[in-house]
């Protein structure tokens, strides 16, 4: 499928598997603007659909990731404007940053190439799997500048890091490097930057050989898991697990069994079944 020109402030790639996704505004960092959010529903709905995007990492043109919601055409701009306006706004950018891409189809990775600002770590979070520049820079800055983290920030940080990291950078704004943030366990890892794409594709490699029925079953599955009750949770995996059994037209189920009792050709714990 071809992307190129599609779209103002987003850049899409396919290659062997992979659809690099960049948010396009590296004069403004990367900064969310309304028009940014509304090309990313369909950026995310467009991939989901191509069979030849197997694997989405989302990163940013130039030195940032993202700075955040942008201050003048998401802020500023909106303000000055009818106050229903808001609403249609504020869904916009809920819809790609977290509800799409929280329970997205394929696999998602945040490849965190530099500034991650507020607003930004929404999407950080609601991307599976997270990797960050050592140079990469993040901040919950909306203290230095008037308003409580907003949209799904606090969310984000609650579910990923301890209680007391997430209020000390939510009360304090200062910043953090990848490093710090692969510590806390905001990130999965953080490389030097000269070896985060290499570092990202071999990742995405790992994800694509595996059976996307049964991994997006998986990932789906365990983000639910938080907050349903015990019994609800072993209705529901259960169930997820049925699902992917039932859906997957390649039988992984059947196959791994094979391969592993009958033909000893595999050991599940240390391998894939060969698809
Ligand atoms: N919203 C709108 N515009 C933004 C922006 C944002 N969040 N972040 C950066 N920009 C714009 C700047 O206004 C500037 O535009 P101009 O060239 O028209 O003046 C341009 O991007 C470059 O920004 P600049 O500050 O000169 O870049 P820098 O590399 O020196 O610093 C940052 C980068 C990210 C540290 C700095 O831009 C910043 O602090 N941005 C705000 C981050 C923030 O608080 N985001 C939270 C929003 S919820």
């Amino acid at each position: 499928m071809g992307y190129e020109g599609r779209w103002k402030t987003v850049k899409v790639d396919v290659a062997e598997g992979i659809a690099w996704v960049s948010l396009n505004r590296p004069e403004k960092r990367n900064a969310m603007s309304p028009t940014l959010n509304k090309e990313m529903i369909e950026v995310l709905e467009a991939v989901e659909l191509d069979a030849e995007a197997q694997v989405l990492v989302l990163t940013g043109e130039g030195d940032a990731w993202t700075a955040g919601m942008d201050l003048k055409e998401y802020f500023r701009e909106v303000d000055a404007g009818p106050e229903i306006l808001q609403e249609k706004i504020r869904r916009d950018a809920c819809r790609w940053q977290w509800q799409l891409l929280r329970m997205y189809a394929k696999p998602t990775i945040a490849m965190v190439n530099g500034w991650c600002f507020g607003g930004g770590f929404s999407p950080l979070v609601a991307c599976d799997l997270a990797i960050a520049a050592d140079e990469a820079v993040f901040g919950l800055s909306e203290i230095n500048w008037g308003i409580p983290p907003g949209n799904l920030v606090s969310k984000a940080m609650a579910d990923t890091v301890g209680h007391r990291q997430a209020l000390y950078y939510i009360m304090t704004g200062e910043t953090f490097t990848g490093q710090e943030a692969a510590q806390m366990g905001l990130v999965n890892k953080s490389v030097p930057r000269a070896e985060l794409r290499e570092a990202t594709r071999v990742l995405a490699g790992k994800l694509l050989e595996k059976n996307p029925v049964v991994l997006r079953a998986a990932k789906n599955g365990f983000k639910r898991c938080r907050e349903l009750t015990w019994d609800q949770n072993e209705d529901y995996l259960y169930a997820k697990l049925d699902q992917a059994q039932h859906r997957d037209p390649e039988g992984g189920r059947e196959q791994g069994l094979k391969q592993f009792l009958d033909d000893k050709a595999i050991k599940p714990g240390l391998q894939t079944y060969k698809r």
